[in-house]
């Protein structure tokens, strides 16, 4: 899209030495004669730059930039005051109503084109912060909203589901005594049953733990990976040898549930990928960083290997720990194994809830 820009001059040739000024910058040129039309046509385009004479009939072009900053949609509109007035009053004149930038009339022509490239690219780039800036926060609280979703559903699961199974199980006991005393068969059947049962609570119960690491709550982060580690251990038949800082602190909700997440994704990497016979979880603090390393001596993976898969455990790893204000590093060869590290600063007051 072509950037705007709005000319506001009473000179009658001012459109015709803006054109010839300006001809081949693609750029989309409006005019205005004067401050009340200017102040209109600003409001409904939001045009990218202003450029503005000062001496005009009526209100003057200090009264125009003053009303111009006034309104919060404009107010961070580039304005850029043109005047024959080329003394140190006016241009205070023009900075406290709200100026960016000034220029001698009569204008050279080739300073303002430069004047206005530099200041449209400056302010596309600002843009481009901001909207960084509101999509990292955007992202954050899909992240919160999801943990927090994750957290409504294991508590179902595991009050709901999980008590309503016990119950169950509770009665199919009571029955199986009852029963035995007549019949032998049906007490067989219903051990099968209350077999079936235990196997669909502990199901119930390790998604319960996927989804809400209840441990992080009631133990903190240390005893919750440890817990991870110990049953990824039973379930995957891995060895896991775990070394963690006896002092490692406890971390803000955002950050602990962050690593818990990485060591999540990390583990199953292993699992699915490395074909390992060892695995080493580290964790500890070095200067400002909070460090969980995940390593193991498996396959590994060479860089054009990564760029060939189109998997999101480690794109959305990287992500998540963008958010908190940390990163992930790599370190993983083919045949020599992988080490997967998280770097989590200590001190991120913007994420500390
Ligand atoms: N510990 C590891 N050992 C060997 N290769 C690994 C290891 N971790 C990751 N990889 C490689 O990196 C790739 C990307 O991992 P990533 O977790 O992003 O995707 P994925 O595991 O393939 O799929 P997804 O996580 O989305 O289910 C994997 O496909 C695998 O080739
Ligand atoms: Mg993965």
């Amino acid at each position: 899209m072509p950037s705007k820009l709005l000319i506001v001059d009473d000179e009658p040739s001012a459109p015709a030495t803006m054109e010839a000024a300006f001809a081949g910058e693609g750029y989309d040129l409006d005019f205005a004669d004067g401050g009340a039309l200017a102040i209109k046509k600003a409001d409904a385009s939001l045009p990218d730059i202003i450029l503005l004479d000062v001496m005009m009939p009526g209100m003057d072009g200090f009264e125009v930039c003053r009303r111009l900053r006034s309104n919060p949609k404009l107010a961070e509109v580039p304005i850029i005051i043109l005047t024959a007035l080329d003394d140190r009053a006016s241009r205070l004149a023009g900075i406290e109503a709200g100026a960016d930038d000034f220029l001698a009339k009569p204008v050279d022509v080739q300073e303002l084109r430069l004047r206005v490239r530099t200041i449209l690219k400056l302010n596309r780039y600002r843009t481009l912060v901001t909207q960084r800036e509101s999509l990292q926060e955007m992202a954050s609280r899909v992240i919160t909203a999801q943990e927090e979703e994750r957290k409504h559903i294991s508590r179902e699961l595991h009050d709901d589901f999980g008590q309503a199974l016990i119950a169950h199980m509770l009665n199919l006991r009571n029955l199986q005594i009852d029963l035995s005393k007549k019949n032998n068969e049906f007490s067989q059947t219903l051990e099968t049953l209350i077999a079936d049962t235990n196997k669909t609570l502990e199901k119930i119960r390790l998604l319960a733990q996927d989804l809400r690491p209840t441990l992080l709550d009631t133990l903190g982060l240390k005893k919750a990976l440890e817990t991870y580690c110990n049953e990824f251990r039973a379930r995957s038949g891995t060895s896991i040898s775990i070394d963690f800082d006896m002092d490692f602190p406890e971390l803000p909700d955002m950050h602990s549930i962050t690593l818990y997440r990485f060591l999540q994704e990390a583990l199953t990497n292993v699992i699915k990928h490395a074909k390992a016979e060892q695995i080493w979880v580290e964790l500890y603090t070095e200067g400002n960083n909070a460090i969980l390393t995940v390593q193991d001596n498996g396959l590994g993976f060479s860089d054009s290997d990564m760029e060939q898969v189109k998997g999101i455990g480690i794109t959305g790893m990287r992500e998540r720990m963008l958010i908190a204000g940390g990163e992930i590093r790599i370190n993983s060869s083919p045949s020599k194994g992988t080490i997967i590290s998280a770097y989590l600063p200590l001190e991120n007051k913007s994420l500390e809830n």
